[in-house]
Order: C-alpha cells, then sequence, then structure tokens
C-alpha cells in the first residue's frame, strides 16, 4: 500500500504521522513470521524525516526499513518503478501544494492530512480536498482521510473541527481517530523511535497512533464515527 502523509500547513504533525506509521509497519510480523519490507520517502525538502531515519539509525544502529529522499516529479516515477519491491510505502510530503505533494497522488493509494483542531486549521484542508477531486481523475481509487492531531484531550473543540472539515473539505474523509497533543508525540522526533517505542511509555499516545495505523492500513474496522468509511484498499 502506498500511504502520501501530507496537505495543509507546516508544523501539524505529517512527519511525526508518516515516522510512526512507518515504523509501526516494519515491526508488524506478516502471517508467516517475516516482516513488511517498508520504504519511507521523504518529500519534503526540509528533510525531517531524514532527520528522524539519521537519529533511529545512530540509536538503533539499522531504521528497519528503507528510507529514501525525492522530490517533483521523481516522487510519482521512481514510487513506479520501487512499488513491486516493497510492500509498503509511506511518503511524507511537504507542507506547501508542491510538485512533490501532485506526484505523490498520482501514485497514492491513501491520502492522510493530518490538521490541528483551530477553524483557521480547518480552513485550510478546502484546496486539498479540491487536489484530490483532481488527483482522482488519473488515480480513481485514491482514498483520502483527514485526522486530527494535537487534538484536545477533553472537550467540544475536536467534534466543532471534525464537523467543519467535513463540510469544508468532503473529498477527504474524516477520521474519527484523534491524535491528541502529548509530550510523547514530540519526544519521538528528535529520538528517531516511534511514540510506542521510548522508554518513557505514555499508553494513551500508543493507543492513538496505533488506532489509526491499523485503521489506514485496513487492519481493523472503520472508527466510531466512520462506520460508512471506505476501507483502504490493498496495492
Ligand atoms: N500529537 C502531537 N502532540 C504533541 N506534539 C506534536 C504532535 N504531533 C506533532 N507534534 C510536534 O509538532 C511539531 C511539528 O510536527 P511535524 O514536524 O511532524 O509536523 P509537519 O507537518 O511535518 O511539519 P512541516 O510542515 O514543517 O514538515 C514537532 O515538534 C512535533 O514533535
Ligand atoms: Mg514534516
Amino acid at each position: 500500500m502506498i500511504i502520501v502523509v501530507g496537505g495543509t500547513k507546516g508544523g501539524v504533525g505529517k512527519t511525526t504521522i508518516a515516522t510512526n506509521l512507518t515504523v509501526l509497519r516494519s515491526l508488524e510480523p506478516k502471517a508467516g513470521g517475516q516482516r513488511y519490507e517498508v520504504m519511507l520517502v521523504d518529500a519534503d525538502e526540509q528533510g525531517s524525516a531524514s532527520d528522524f531515519v539519521l537519529q533511529r539509525n545512530e540509536l538503533l544502529g539499522r531504521a528497519g526499513f528503507t528510507a529514501v529522499q525525492l522530490y517533483g516529479a521523481a516522487v510519482r516515477s521512481e514510487v513506479l518503478n520501487l512499488k513491486e519491491k516493497y510492500d509498503d510505502i509511506v511518503i511524507d510530503v511537504g507542507g506547501r501544494d508542491t510538485g512533490s505533494q501532485r506526484a505523490a497522488l498520482l501514485v497514492g493509494n491513501v491520502y492522510l492530512v493530518p490538521f490541528l483542531p483551530g477553524s483557521y486549521d480547518v480552513w485550510t484542508l478546502a484546496p486539498f480536498s479540491e487536489l484530490v477531486r483532481e488527483a482522482r481523475v488519473i488515480n480513481p481509487d485514491l482514498v483520502a482521510y483527514c485526522v486530527l492531531n494535537k487534538a484536545d484531550a477533553r472537550g467540544s473543540e475536536n467534534q466543532q473541527a471534525a464537523d467543519l472539515a467535513k463540510q469544508e473539505a468532503p473529498e477527504l474523509q474524516y477520521v474519527d481517530l484523534p491524535i491528541v497533543n502529548r509530550r510523547a508525540f514530540r519526544n519521538t522526533g528528535g529520538e528517531g523511535l516511534a511514540v510506542s517505542e521510548l522508554k518513557a511509555k505514555d499508553k494513551k499516545a500508543i493507543a492513538e497512533m496505533e488506532a489509526l495505523y491499523r485503521y489506514v492500513f485496513g487492519v481493523t474496522e472503520a472508527p466510531k464515527g466512520n462506520r460508512k468509511g471506505i476501507k483502504a484498499k490493498s496495492k
């Protein structure tokens, strides 16, 4: 499966989510006991996903997955070349509507757009909903989701943001599995570890990321608010 984590503006958690999903997939045992072959594509010139991998290699000696940097049209062509070699590919694209993002959407199976709960942040989703509509002309099976990140642990703000997202970005199906604003997630980037690998275990953070992982990779059924959700298709 090819998963593109992108959309919206900077700092919404694209790299945090892309790197955590990559690690979780690479650690998941397959039926025969083997591991999934996973590739993480850093398609953002800022290089944060690559920094994550550097930290990870330094700490663990090996990342457990392949990491490459690709930009612009090469995101599409190289992913097409490499996709048979990997079970799964996760692409972390930059925040702006770059060529990399458009190229990734032409080859992706799933587009996952994290967003923050404030109204100004939800409004930034609309152009990406439009981008999905355009990408589907060439890639009609593209499944597109948006998910709240840095959400409130409690309160009605999340629900309001979800309702607004459904209005503003009809092509992005809202996934009712918010990732809450937690220090554990802030710590993952600098350490090169997924939240489940950190020494100090934050059970809620781990459960949130694992639930998103299981849903996006089609391991579990749709969450409560998504009963009519489309299941992500395997490659
Ligand atoms: N759920 C969360 N709780 C707390 N902090 C978070 C959470 N998600 C991300 N962060 C932190 O927010 C900052 C931005 O996250 P991240 O780099 O993943 O965003 P991004 O969308 O990839 O940014 P950019 O657009 O710059 O690539 C980082 O410091 C990260 O550790
Ligand atoms: Mg990033």
